[in-house]
């Protein structure tokens, strides 16, 4: 039998076990850095099957499996941490950690690439090349990916490969996009510094409500004015906080908010025109005020064109592919990519008649399972296919 239909036939079978895996990561569900238990489990499954196994980035693990022949080194990352989030699903393996769940589908990442880590050591002798299996920590909000690659695992990688679980494409159906697929991701916060005063007398204050006000409408002028409306951007002050009385001017207010965008170039002028915004207005005002970035920035998640094509020729087997729309979400897997080139591949699990409806982060977020061996699938066609390329 050819080695993809075995790779779907063993994807098939492994089914059971990809579930089990699945509900019980779901029952235990681990925040960013403290996926102690989680990766325990990923470690004892890996080591089994014969995979040099590395902790690493905190509560990560990379697990390597060496193909008869030489080649290529392919990597497949899947993230393992749970969001603090009170569970409102009445399933048999719902989260026993009260506050805690796993409202991504970090859990079925973890489950399809364990499956996938069977099925590869299955083929061994088949490979030509490298396989590493990346269990990420800390995806939500942790840069667990930055941790990774600090810790050098993509330095000999050829091409990497992710998969997310995606609540607004039907179960089963795959998606595969080249280019932006996933928007960067920004915080910001302006804090104003005036002179408080009495309410009755402006004149001796040095408000600063009415500059967070004008800086909150020049930075939405940016964007209507100075980018391109080709380009798209989500910027939203979200946070406007001054004073607590009707009549006391406060000496501060703050400004907080977000932007994102899928180019590079627009995230860069965006940074350079608010501080210049910030700086301009505090000046005219005679106030003080600053600009800044209070996360880690988040680069935008560009797939590889020639991956996705060949990601579209090599997963036909597993039925229908489709093209997803780009969301303005973002993924720390967009640093791997700045590392090697890689794809960012979708699987629906949207399923109306099981009442799985609920979007990513929801309190009833779940997912089909009917479709975790296909993540497996996806996952070891990949590998496979990627290798055979070595030859
Ligand atoms: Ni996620």
């Amino acid at each position: 039998m050819d080695v993809v239909k075995s790779v779907i036939k063993k994807a098939k079978e492994l089914e059971p076990y990809i579930i089990e895996m699945r509900r019980g990561f779901h029952a235990r569900p681990e925040l960013k850095y403290e996926e102690v238990w989680t990766s325990g489990v990923v470690v004892g499954e890996l080591e089994r099957l014969g995979y040099e196994v590395v902790r690493t980035a905190g509560t990560g693990v990379v697990g390597v499996l060496r193909g008869k022949k030489p080649g290529r080194i392919v990597a497949l990352r899947a993230d393992m941490d749970a969001l603090p989030i009170q569970e409102e699903n009445d399933v048999p393996y719902r989260s026993k950690i009260p506050g805690k769940m796993h409202a991504c589908g970090h859990d079925a990442h973890t489950a399809m690439l364990l499956g996938a880590a069977r099925i590869l050591s299955g083929l061994k002798d088949e490979l030509n090349g490298t396989v590493k299996l990346i269990f990420q920590p800390a995806e939500e909000g942790g840069l667990g990916a930055k941790r990774i690659v600090e810790d050098g695992h993509l330095n000999d990688v050829d091409a990497i490969f992710g998969i997310h679980v995606w609540a607004e494409l039907p179960a089963g159906v795959i998606g595969v996009k080249a280019g932006p697929l996933l928007a960067s991701a920004d915080a910001f916060k302006t804090t104003i510094k005036g002179k408080g005063g009495h309410g009755a007398s402006p004149q001796f204050a040095n408000d600063p409500i009415p500059v967070a006000i004008d800086i909150a409408q020049a930075f939405y002028k940016v964007l209507a004015r100075e980018i391109n409306p080709l380009d798209p951007v989500a910027l939203s002050v979200t946070s406007i906080q001054a004073g607590n009385t009707f009549n006391v001017i406060p000496e501060k207010a703050e400004l907080l908010g977000t932007f994102r965008t899928f180019s590079e170039d627009v995230r860069e002028y965006l940074v350079r025109r608010m501080g210049e915004i910030v700086e301009a207005y505090a000046r005219a005002h005679n106030v003080e005020a600053n600009f800044d970035l209070t996360i880690e920035p988040i680069p935008p998640t560009i797939n590889d064109e020639r991956l996705a094509e060949f990601a579209r020729e090599a997963l036909k087997p597993l039925g229908s592919i489709v093209e997803p729309q780009p969301t303005m979400g973002a993924e720390d897997f967009s640093l791997y990519l700045k590392k090697a080139p890689g794809l960012f591949v979708l699987l629906g699990i949207r399923n109306e008649e099981k009442g799985i409806i609920y979007p990513h982060h929801h309190p009833k977020f779940n997912v089909d399972e009917s479709v975790l061996w296909k993540g497996s699938a996806i996952y070891a066609l990949l590998a496979y296919r990627y290798l055979e390329g070595s030859k």
